[in-house]
């Protein structure tokens, strides 16, 4: 077989929060594919760094009194830190904000520009006059120009999913000064995609994208693709464009650039060390960036991504580095989501699961068997089932495959002085081996969970061997002795193929297996040779089982303070923005509930209540007075005059601060993120909803 020459990415995580189960989905689906390489033989690199410019980190930053370069520098220690533990093996981890990536997409930048792929055009953007900032889509709202909705972001509506210009908003807000922006001109540097039609057209049908991705992207360009805005006016962290002032990379050019800035920082580290005479592993051999990069290059590029970001992978991406003279990937390999027992990662229900959160209380190789016996290689999104984590993680792991090992380890250690026979009695063992070209195929695409559910079928064959001859019965008979000895050593041998089949997912089990087994590691290449006539170590619990309440006290320890106690009866608690519904009700009982169209006419703090507003509601016939839950949320003036909805026929309810006559109903995870409900536009005070 010949060595390949491959260099792996995973997307590169923001530098301002922590990793989660999100981000852990990727790397150990990278890290699963970068280890099989390996253990193949090929020359597998894997690198990723930070993703650290952007007006996000440089407002944290601010937020936070220190130099955005002090937060990165902070978030990289504990990205690598959390990285390491879920044993990702990056090659290298470095950042955007290095003098490498500033080398690269300066080169990049002027070798487009020299092409004629750069253009310059006049902007007019919402700029923040408080804050000396032109905003970002995020950091404005505003009425939605469509159906008028109110509160909508800058690029597009959640109540009627119009997309838009943030400057065709009704009434915007500035997100970061609560003041209104005005329109401000601005040049902007254009990157020509729209001339790369015809190139990505092929590119992306020419093997380099899963097929629906591939039909997705087939959608775009028959839309017609836009030239791309790539520059960013001060302040902003990032880098300067090169001949400019005051104009900036925008940060998803410089992004992918990073994998070529933490390559090119990794050839370079490996060169010294190597001219020092303290090379790296000899399997990696010499590393040198052009032969990886340059546009005839034979060594492949592949980039772990989520799906989400397939246009900046698999359109920008490519056009930029064909027009700058470099190799294009050779496949962008794209994942779904992550939920957690059906629904979004949520912070209010703990299912928001930090790295570290996570590594407090659990062994990162269960999730990492988890993840690995859910992937298929395609876009489907990953549920993680919390009870079928643990029942998977110790049926399969615990009760099938380290039990092969238990039960036979034992009486080889005891019974023979660790010696085990002298060959291997069962074909079974040849039958498991002569099945590695199909788990590596499985493997080399993806198809993890295939991968699983085969090896998973050979730990069963092999357990039943072990029943059939029943060595806890046999040694009690001493002319069977011999006998027991042998079933065992072959047990241990399957144990051996099979461990050595995981190794890729379970790196630790694979290394304690070694030890166990007193061989330096498991190697692919070593599978048809059966250890015989051959001494073994004390066996050492290899993996223990997950218990239930450590996975109850990792979501106890990731679920965020529960929204305000300061319970109002006759105000909305919402629970959260993606909770599971709860009990169901017939349809008389929701038939009970009077949902009526009511404007606030006035509102008030209340004296004596942290967390309440005194609401006066106008609904056409009367006017109510209601305490709602919202004051961490709204300012009492900006409430004025606006519509709700509210439940008007529920019974009063006297409060210490006086009677309630009803419920306003707002959405969101609570604290100062609730919103209050707000019927169309058309609606008037007093009107049903239903
Ligand atoms: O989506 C994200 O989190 C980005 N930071 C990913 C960047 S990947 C690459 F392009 F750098
Ligand atoms: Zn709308």
């Amino acid at each position: 077989m010949e060595t390949r020459k491959i260099l792996v990415t995973s997307a590169l995580p923001n530098a301002n929060g922590s990793i989660h189960l999100g981000h852990l989905m990727e790397h150990i689906q990278t890290d699963i594919w970068v280890r099989f390489q390996r253990m193949r033989g090929h020359q597998c690199i894997y690198v990723c760094a930070d993703d650290t410019h952007g007006t996000a980190i440089m407002l944290k930053a601010a937020e936070q009194g220190m130099d955005p370069e002090t937060l990165i520098a902070g978030i990289k220690d504990e990205h690598e830190a959390d990285f390491r533990d879920f044993l990702i093996s990056h090659d290298n981890y470095y950042s955007t904000h290095s003098d490498e990536n500033r080398e690269y997409a300066t080169l990049i930048y002027n070798r487009l520009k020299a092409a004629g792929h750069i253009k310059v055009k006049s902007v007019n953007q919402l700029y923040d006059e408080q804050k000396s900032l032109f905003l970002a889509d995020r950091f404005i709202v505003g009425g939605c120009p469509r159906c008028k909705a109110e509160g909508q972001y800058g690029d597009n509506c959640e109540a009627c999913g119009a997309t838009y210009d943030a400057t065709e908003l009704i009434e915007p807000v500035s997100k970061l000064s609560g003041g209104v922006p005005v329109l401000r001109e601005s040049e902007h540097f254009f990157f020509g995609l729209s001339e790369f039609t015809g190139f990505l057209r092929t590119w992306t049908r020419s093997g380099t994208l899963q097929d629906a991705v591939a039909n997705k992207l087939s959608e775009w360009l028959e839309q017609g693709l836009q030239d791309w805005d790539i520059s960013r006016d001060a302040p902003y962290f990032g880098f300067e464009i090169p001949g400019e002032t005051g104009k900036f990379f925008y940060v998803w050019l410089d992004a992918p650039i990073g994998y070529l800035a933490s390559f090119r920082n990794y050839c370079d580290r490996v060169g010294a060390q190597r001219s020092a005479g303290d090379g790296p592993d000899p399997q990696q051999g010499g590393v040198d960036f052009d032969t990886f990069w340059r546009p005839d290059s034979t060594a492949e590029v592949h980039h772990f991504i989520g799906k989400d970001i397939v246009n900046f992978h698999a359109l920008f991406w490519p056009a930029m580095l064909s027009a700058a003279g470099f190799r294009t990937p050779t496949r962008v390999h794209a994942h779904g989501f992550v939920t957690v027992d059906g629904l979004k990662m949520s912070k209010s229900r703990g299912t928001f699961i930090n790295a570290r959160t996570y590594l407090d209380h659990l062994d990162p190789e269960y999730l990492r068997y988890y993840f690995a016996a859910k992937l298929g290689g395609g876009v489907d999104d990953l549920d993680i089932n919390l009870d079928d984590f643990v029942q998977r993680v110790n049926s399969d792991l615990v009760g099938k495959v380290v039990n092969i090992a238990s039960r036979c380890a034992g009486f080889i250690h005891r019974q023979f002085d660790g010696q085990l026979a002298a060959q291997v009695s069962t074909g079974l063992h040849d039958e498991l081996v002569a099945r590695a070209d199909t788990i590596a195929a499985h493997y080399e695409q993806g198809d993890y969970s295939k991968a699983v559910r085969d090896i998973m079928a050979m730990a069963d064959q092999a357990n039943q061997y072990i029943d059939e001859h029943k060595p806890w019965l046999m040694i009690k008979q001493q002319d069977q002795r011999d006998r027991v000895q042998q079933v065992c050593s072959d047990g241990l041998n399957l144990f051996r193929v099979i461990a050595t089949f995981l190794a890729p997912i379970l790196p630790v089990l694979a290394e304690k297996s070694a030890r166990f087994l007193n061989v330096s590691s498991l190697d692919w290449a070593q599978l048809p040779t059966a250890l015989t006539d051959h001494r073994i170590n004390a066996f050492t619990p290899l993996m223990t089982r997950i218990e239930g309440p450590d996975v109850e006290a990792m979501i106890d320890a990731g679920r965020e303070a529960p929204p305000p106690t300061d319970k109002p009866p006759a105000a909305a608690q919402p629970s959260t923005e993606d909770s599971p519904p709860g009990q169901t009700i017939e349809f008389d009982d929701f038939a009970k509930v009077d949902l009526r169209v009511a404007r606030i006419v006035d509102a008030q703090t209340v004296d004596g209540a942290d967390k309440l507003l005194q609401l006066t509601l106008d609904i056409g016939s009367e006017q109510r007075t209601v305490f709602a839950g919202i004051k961490a949320a709204y300012e009492p003036s900006e409430l004025i005059g606006r519509m709700t909805v509210m439940v008007a026929n529920l019974a009063p309810r006297k409060m210490r601060f006086g009677t309630s006559e009803g419920m306003v109903l707002a959405a969101g995870p609570g604290g100062s993120d609730i919103y209050l409900l707000e019927p169309h536009a058309g609606a008037s005070p007093g009107m049903k909803v239903t």
